[in-house]
């Protein structure tokens, strides 16, 4: 199993559009994958087809309210989604003080998805500084700019 974060300090540079494309395009060649909108703005679910935005997602699972295979929605053959869910804008305010929201989302994950080829993470702008995304994740930076600059780096991640 994979674990993919796609990250970038700055909003509106695909970080979405390419998480939902590389997700549908492995899930569409056989691999299993599960998607987590890890942005409140919860566009990766719109993306996905899921437009319900008052579903509980990943923020019930950090907040030790439901467990995260409670929140997998099946869109498509292989390919599942976990909403963000309405409380994930306030979960900073919600965990206790110095938390860093990475590792209770690591936590909260546990082993859950070990049956999965890969787990891609959507993440809102600034993800990597705040909230205590580590090395042992692979970290896909989406750039604004020429996009085919990036395809390195992504042949390297998917090269499995
Ligand atoms: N390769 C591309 N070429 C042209 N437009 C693109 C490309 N990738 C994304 N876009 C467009 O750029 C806009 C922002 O994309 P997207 O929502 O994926 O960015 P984001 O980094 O997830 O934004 P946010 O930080 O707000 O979550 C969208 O309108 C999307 O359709
Ligand atoms: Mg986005």
């Amino acid at each position: 199993m994979k674990v993919v974060a796609v990250i970038n300090q700055k909003g509106g540079v695909g970080k979405t559009t390419t998480t939902t494309n590389l997700c549908h395009a492995l899930a569409e060649v056989g691999y299993k994958v599960t998607a987590i909108d890890f942005d409140p703005q919860g566009q990766l679910a719109i993306s996905l087809g899921i437009i319900t935005q008052d579903i509980g997602g990943i923020d019930e699972v950090m907040l030790a309210k439901k467990t995260v295979l409670q929140q997998v929605i099946r869109v498509r053959h292989n390919l599942a989604l976990v909403p963000a869910g309405p409380r994930l804008k306030d979960i900073e305010q919600l965990l206790a003080a110095g938390q860093p929201k990475g590792m209770v989302l690591k936590t909260a994950l546990g082993s859950y998805f070990a049956d999965q080829d890969f787990v891609f993470i959507d993440c809102p702008g600034g993800t990597a500084q705040r909230h205590g995304v580590k090395n042992r994740l692979r970290k896909l930076f989406c750039r604004s700019g020429f996009c085919l600059y990036r395809l390195p780096a992504i042949i390297r991640i998917f090269n499995c």
